[in-house]
C-alpha cells in the first residue's frame, strides 16, 4: 500500500471541466498528478491543466484502470455529468484502488446526493456507499452547482435557464473546490479529512435574476435573465445528450423550480479559512476581458 507522499494521484475525468480545477489545485499544491484520460485530446488538456503523466482510463469497461491506479497514494474519483453507470464506475474504481494499494479515495460528489426527486443524485448516494464500503480512507466532496457553468453566457449576454429566474442558488467556484480537493490530499499522513463528508457551497444565495444583474454591473453591460421552456430545452438537446440524460436534466430542473439549490458554506469557510469566491469574484476572473497588456511597460 503506497503511502508515499511523492506517490501519485490518479485524477479521473482529468480533461473534463472539474478534473482540470483539480488537476491545477493539485499541481499548485506541489502534489504529483496521473491524469487519467481517454484520448491524446484528452491528455492534451490534462497536460495544459499541469499534468505531466498520463494514464488511459475507461470507467466503463474498466480498461486501463489497474494500471493507472497502480502504485498511486489517492484517486480523485468522479463520474461523467449525469452517467447512468456512475455506480458501476465507483466499483470499478474502488476495485482497482484495492488491488493496486492505493490507500485513499476522495469522490467528488453532489449537494444533495439523497434528494430522491433527483434520479441522478440518488446515483451519486449510491456511488457515495459503495465508496464508504470500500475499505479504503475515504472523504466525500459534494459541491452546489458551480458558478463557472453561467459564467460563459454571462459573458455573451445572457443567462437562460430552464428554471424559474427567482428561484435560490448557493453556487461556488469549481477554484475553491479544487483547492478543497488540494488540501484533503495533501494532508496525508495526518487523517483529519478521513471519514469526512464535506458540503461545499458558496456564501451568497442568489436567484438567476439576482446574478444577471450583479453581471451587468461587472462586465459594464446589460446581461439579461431568461427562463426557457424545458420543453423546448429538451427538444434542443436531442440527439446531442442520451434520451436518460435529458430526462435526469429536466428532474433536476424541476427540483430547482420547487426550491432551488442550496446549501451551507460552513465547511468551505473553515477548510479554506477565508470567505468562499463570490459570483462577483469570479465574474472578475473568467469573464472579464484579459487586460491587454500595456506596450509602455514592455
Ligand atoms: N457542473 C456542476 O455544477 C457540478 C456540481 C457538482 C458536482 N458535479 C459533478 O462533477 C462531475 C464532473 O462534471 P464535469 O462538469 O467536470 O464533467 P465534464 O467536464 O463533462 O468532464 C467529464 C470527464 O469525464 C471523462 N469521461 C467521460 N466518459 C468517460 C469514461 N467512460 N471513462 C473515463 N472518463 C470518462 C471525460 O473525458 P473526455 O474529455 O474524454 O470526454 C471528462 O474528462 C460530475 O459527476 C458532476 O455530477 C458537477
Amino acid at each position: 500500500m503506497s503511502h508515499d507522499p511523492a506517490a501519485p494521484v490518479l485524477v479521473m475525468g482529468a480533461s473534463g471541466k472539474t478534473g482540470r480545477a483539480v488537476t491545477a489545485a493539485l499541481v499548485a499544491r506541489g502534489l504529483r498528478v496521473r491524469a487519467g484520460v481517454r484520448s491524446d485530446a484528452g491528455a492534451r488538456a490534462a497536460y495544459a491543466a499541469g499534468a505531466r503523466e498520463m494514464a488511459h482510463v475507461d470507467l466503463v469497461s474498466g480498461v486501463g484502470l489497474a494500471e493507472a491506479a497502480a502504485g498511486c497514494r489517492a484517486i480523485y474519483h468522479l463520474a461523467p455529468n449525469v452517467h447512468p453507470d456512475e455506480v458501476g464506475m465507483a466499483t470499478r474504481a474502488v476495485a482497482a484502488a484495492r488491488a493496486g494499494g492505493v490507500r485513499r479515495i476522495v469522490f467528488h460528489s453532489v449537494l444533495h446526493p439523497d434528494d430522491h426527486t433527483m434520479p441522478h443524485h440518488l446515483r451519486k448516494a449510491a456511488a457515495e456507499e459503495v465508496v464508504r464500503r470500500s475499505g479504503l480512507a475515504w472523504t466525500m466532496l459534494r459541491p452546489a452547482a458551480y458558478h463557472q457553468n453561467l459564467a460563459e453566457a454571462a459573458r455573451g449576454g445572457r443567462l437562460a435557464v430552464p428554471y424559474r429566474l427567482d428561484a435560490p442558488f448557493t453556487n461556488v467556484d469549481l477554484r475553491d473546490v479544487a483547492e478543497v480537493a488540494a488540501l484533503v490530499l495533501g494532508s496525508d499522513g495526518a487523517g483529519d479529512h478521513e471519514g469526512q463528508t464535506y458540503d461545499l457551497c458558496g456564501a451568497e444565495t442568489l436567484t438567476v435574476s439576482r446574478m444577471a444583474h450583479i453581471a451587468s454591473s461587472v462586465l459594464g453591460r446589460e446581461v439579461a435573465a431568461a427562463r426557457v421552456d424545458p420543453a423546448a430545452w429538451a427538444r434542443a438537446q436531442e440527439g446531442r445528450l442520451a434520451p436518460g440524460a435529458i430526462d435526469d436534466l429536466l428532474a433536476m430542473f424541476a427540483a430547482y423550480d420547487r426550491r432551488g439549490f442550496v446549501g451551507s458554506a460552513a465547511a468551505l469557510r473553515i477548510l479554506l479559512r477565508r470567505a468562499p469566491a463570490t459570483w462577483a469574484d469570479v465574474l472578475r476572473r473568467e469573464a472579464l476581458p484579459s487586460p491587454v497588456p500595456d506596450e509602455q511597460s514592455g
